[in-house]
């Protein structure tokens, strides 16, 4: 089976979410399953910075509409899996993020950038590819591939199937109708079958409608998107494919993310030595600026700044929270407004509140590690990669039920097999009650420990998960 794994972006070298992780960590996991796997990403500055001997192996041309000729380069990773770089400098040679520019903006040209990502994975997986290796199927990733299943489908010569993974239904990569030209597509691809999305062009509506397998990041996820509320305009479409649409959760990296040989940390742990934690604490408080306090819990936050991750009700509630008494440590960039609110509060409330924003590997690693409990209060949340590390680093998550987050924390409420705190409703109040039952929890300490241990002891890595996208694509091939 010979897979070409799409995305925009892949940890260590290019993170901005949990996509990068997945698009590091998956493809491995399924070479270890016996696939052949390549990835495909753009050829970005770090990229080409830590692969600088990558060659040359083929020239795409004639890509159609104000698509570039670009070349593709190879390299591998240090356990040898390869990655083919999409290089054309003027479109990826560029300082901010993948996305937009050092001032936050989105690039005007995005369409064309990843227009040209998608239009690659499609001459791969055509038979006017010049590379002597062909994929079986396209795996895409997000709106930002999206176009890849639309190529195959409307361009002659296409050989490979092509499987869609949804990481956010919020990001749908919409442009102006004018853009279909320029992205070589024909006129009638404009079409409600097709790339038009209530009057946009969209990457991710095409992706959907043309591409042979739809999977998204966990089974609940997989549920919510086709319900009107939550399915961000797209509900019904996902609803007419509900036979050829699969949540398989993510996994996490179980090497990268193990408190037990953790390099990021001030001390390391497993779940036979829990109180060696307590050093991690310590650090962290120091660290940023906190009261060196063994006696008050101590809350982690790390994420994107942003409406979807509900931490807004976490504002909103500050003052009741550390009342009770607690501490909280906020590692974060996003929305201004957010920015400014968590900024404010750690100006108001020093000893207790400590903000970092901004965006630090070491940091997110040594609050899993240092924080009695981690807080995740998403409005929704397609699969969720934090609370999974806090459950491994015996962190203890307080979670919303929705997506990724019902699916891996199971409420204290059960002893047995309790891993964290769980509460339905998106409002500050259930967020404060859950708080509240998880302060209370950390004050017994026999209950806390068997919490840790239950989370600690959770199989959360990519084997599963790859053995699952692994039958996926056999059935595919099969059909
Ligand atoms: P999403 O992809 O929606 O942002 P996930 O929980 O799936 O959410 O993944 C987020 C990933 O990005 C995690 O690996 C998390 O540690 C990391 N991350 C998010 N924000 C930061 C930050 N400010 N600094 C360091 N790592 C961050
Ligand atoms: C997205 C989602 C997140 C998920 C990640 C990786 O960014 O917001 O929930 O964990 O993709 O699949």
């Amino acid at each position: 089976m010979k897979i070409l794994f799409v995305a925009s972006e892949i940890a260590p070298w290019v993170k901005t979410g949990g996509l990068g992780d997945v698009a590091a960590a998956l493809p491995a996991a399924l070479r270890a399953e016996g696939v052949d796997v390549r990835v495909l990403v753009p050829a970005y500055p770090a990229l080409k910075q830590a692969f600088p001997d990558a060659c040359e192996i083929a020239r795409p041309h004639w890509l159609g509409g104000q698509l570039p000729n670009c070349g593709i380069r190879e390299a591998h990773t240090d356990d040898g899996l390869p990655l083919w770089l999409v290089d054309f400098p003027p479109f990826y040679d560029r300082a901010g993020n993948p996305y937009s520019g050092p001032q936050g903006l989105d690039w005007p040209d995005n369409h064309l950038r990843f227009g040209l990502l998608s239009r690659v994975a499609a001459w791969i997986g055509s038979d006017v590819s010049t590379l002597d290796w062909h994929p079986d199927i396209v795996h895409c990733n997000d709106w930002q591939t999206g176009l890849a299943p639309v190529y195959l489908r409307y361009l002659p010569g296409a050989v490979a199937k092509s499987v869609v993974t949804v990481h956010n239904l919020a990001f749908q990569g919409r442009f102006a109708r004018s853009t279909l030209a320029e992205l070589g597509l024909p006129a009638h691809a404009w079409h409600v079958n097709g790339v038009e999305s209530y009057g946009y062009l969209s990457f991710l509506k095409g992706a959907l409608k043309h591409c042979d397998w739809i999977t998204t990041v966990s089974p609940s996820y997989a549920r919510e998107i086709q319900t009107d509320v939550e399915g961000m305009g797209l509900a019904g479409l996902l609803r007419q494919r509900t036979g050829e649409l699969t949540g398989i959760l993510n996994g996490i990296d179980l090497d990268a993310w193990n408190p037990a040989t953790d390099p990021f940390i001030a001390r390391n742990y497993d779940a036979a030595h829990l109180a060696a934690k307590a050093a991690d604490k310590a650090a962290l408080q120091l660290e940023m600026g906190l009261e060196d306090r063994t006696d008050l819990p101590l809350l982690g936050i790390v994420g994107r700044l942003t409406h979807q991750k509900g931490l807004d009700l976490v504002t909103e509630i500050a003052e009741s929270l550390l009342a009770f008494p607690a501490q909280i440590v906020v590692l974060g960039s996003g929305e201004k407004t957010f920015e400014v609110a968590y900024r404010e509060l750690a100006q108001r409330l020093p000893d207790q509140c400590a903000v970092r924003i901004g965006f630090d590997e070491g940091l997110a690693h040594r609050i899993e590690a240092g924080a009695d409990m981690f807080l995740m209060p998403s409005r929704f949340e397609p699969c969720g990669l934090n609370q999974m590390y806090s459950l491994r680093y015996g962190t203890p998550p307080i979670v919303r039920a929705t997506g990724g987050l019902a699916d891996t924390v199971t409420d204290a409420i059960d002893e047995k097999i309790g891993n964290g705190f769980v509460f339905a409703a998106a409002n500050p109040a259930a967020l404060l009650a859950a708080i509240q039952r998880a302060v209370d929890a950390w004050h017994e300490p026999k209950r806390w420990r068997r919490l840790q241990k239950n989370g600690m002891a959770c199989n959360l890595g990519w084997t599963g998960p790859a053995r699952q996208y692994a039958e996926l694509y056999e059935q595919i091939v099969d059909a």
